[in-house]
């Protein structure tokens, strides 16, 4: 059996399989797939919405309750996609309401809904006002499930002069809007996949997509029996890797993998508990996670990291093959990624690359997504004068940890201006892997990269209010100048304190 340890063949070559890590940006992954609901919503609102972005057309606000947002009244084409029950006049019903808020309805498709069996997805484009449209959502959402609306961009404006910014969050609970938009949910899955034969594991990816749709902002995650099978696949999974992490981990992992048994339960025969976990990091580095249900774009998972949040899945792997799966699963998210996202400084690091995407073009955000991917999930760095791995796709893959610390890997520095350009691979190892001196390091060029990022304001994350400020004009400068000097005084009050009273 294929595994991260016994790679395919193919070819005289030895081809790992596919590391967990990798799909997330795949777009030759989407290509594969047909021309269905869920592709036409990606390329919407991912690929740059070529399919249905009308300029000609006003965009609609995908935001219809932000506040402070003038109302106006420009027609344009939008979409929503909502659930209906599978039964006789659900739908007549739902459309019912479209009439009434005189919401023109220019194209409509139905599929069987992959979470709730018993109901159905409607997929509707409308032409309307933007008022109708917003009245509508607000409508729908208090008769039927909306799924998500304004799917065909992340192309309008966040402040209504037509300067094109995408949408993105600008409070912590708008994140839920994000998680929720998913490509492909998690119990899709292929045809080549482990489970695909197996009804009962198809069963309970299903569970698992329900708990994280589920989820809001604000909740409690929900704790997780896990099966005896399940635990015995994630011990599997911890009981190799441990065994390299002492000679492949960088120190920050082994300074928290300790913490994290003691406190979170990690343990061989137990899977630890998202919420555990996620008290756990908002005390060391203020992170936080959240269960996803499926694939997110680039955008929307970026978006999560601004805020300090992580977007995780909840499932195992099957137990065909413990140490492979075609997918991020729970074992790559609880040892690849937590035991870094509790660091302080990793954490700093990783919520710069979340704040440079929100409000990027398209093209920013796949350079951006890069460097996630070849820092956050690929990334090494050097520590007393010897390669470590922090890459989560590394530390949760025995194989190509081995291989990226041994002399047939490549290694170059990491510069965001030039690794932003380097092809992320999908099936093999990759062709080479970035170093960093340290995560401070890595954060200051990213910074620095961030300038380059083309947008007409700069963002500043507000700890109290865990939101966003927009920095465009002189009086929400002056505002974050206020709070720097705060900081400025307890800074020279400390220092004029360690003159007093220690002679320093
Ligand atoms: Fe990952």
């Amino acid at each position: 059996m294929a595994s991260e340890v016994q790679p395919k063949k193919k070819g005289p070559e030895a081809v790992p399989r596919m590391q967990p890590a990798m799909m997330m940006f795949s777009s030759k992954y989407w290509a594969r797939r047909g021309l269905s609901l869920d592709s036409a919503m990606f390329d919407q609102q991912h690929t740059g919405g070529q399919m249905l972005r009308r300029t000609s057309f006003g965009r609609i606000d995908e935001k219809p309750d932000r506040e402070d947002k003038p109302v106006t009244h420009d027609s344009g084409k939008t979409t929503v996609v909502f659930s209906v029950k599978n039964e006789v006049g659900c739908l007549v019903k739902a459309l019912r309401l479209f009439q009434e808020k005189q919401v023109n309805l220019a194209h409509i498709e139905s599929r069987t809904c992959r979470r709730v069996p018993t109901e159905v997805e409607i997929y509707a484009e409308c032409s309307c006002t933007k008022t109708a449209f917003n009245e509508l959502v607000q409508y729908l959402k208090n008769h039927i499930n909306v799924i998500c609306c304004n799917t065909p961009q992340h192309a309008w404006t966040t402040d209504g002069d037509g300067d094109g910014v995408p949408w993105f969050p600008q409070k912590i609970s708008e994140l839920d809007q994000c998680s929720h938009r998913v490509l492909m949910y998690g119990s899709e899955l292929d045809a080549d996949h482990p489970g695909f034969k197996d009804q009962v594991y198809r069963q309970r990816r299903k569970y698992f997509v329900e708990v994280a749709m589920n989820y809001k902002f604000g909740q409690p995650i929900p704790r997780i029996k896990y099966t005896v099978e399940e635990v015995k696949t994630w011990g599997v999974v911890f009981r190799e890797l441990t065994k390299l992490y002492p000679t492949h981990a960088c120190r920050e992992y082994l300074k928290n993998l300790p913490l994290l048994t003691k406190l979170c339960g990690y343990r061989e025969d137990n899977i630890p508990q998202l919420e555990d976990v996620s008290t756990f990091l908002r005390e060391r580095s203020g992170f936080t996670v959240r269960p996803v249900a499926g694939y997110l774009s680039p955008r929307d998972f970026l978006a999560g990291l601004a805020y300090r949040v992580f977007n995780c899945t909840q499932y195992v792997r099957h137990s065909v093959d413990p140490l492979y799966t075609p997918e991020p699963d729970t074992c790559h998210e609880l040892l690849g990624h937590v035991p870094l996202l509790a660091d302080p400084k990793f954490a700093q690091f990783s919520q710069e690359i979340g704040l440079a995407s929100l409000g990027a073009s398209d093209e920013d955000v796949q350079k951006l997504a890069t460097c996630y991917f070849f820092t956050i999930e690929f990334g090494l760095c050097k520590q007393d004068g010897q390669l470590r791995a922090y890459g989560a796709g590394l530390l949760s893959s025995i194989g190509e940890l081995k291989h990226a610390l041994s002399d047939k890997a490549a290694v170059k520095t990491f510069d965001p201006k030039t690794t932003c350009y380097q092809e992320c691979l999908i099936t093999t190892f990759q062709e080479v892997y970035f170093v960093s001196e340290s995560f401070e390091e890595a954060k200051e060029k990213m910074r620095e990269f961030a300038k380059t990022i083309k947008r007409p304001f700069s963002v500043y994350y507000n700890p109290y209010t865990q939101s966003i400020d927009l920095l465009k004009d002189t009086r929400s400068i002056e505002n974050v100048v206020q709070d720097l000097r705060c900081d400025l005084t307890t800074v020279c009050d400390a220092l004029g304190k360690m003159n007093r009273y220690l002679g320093i």
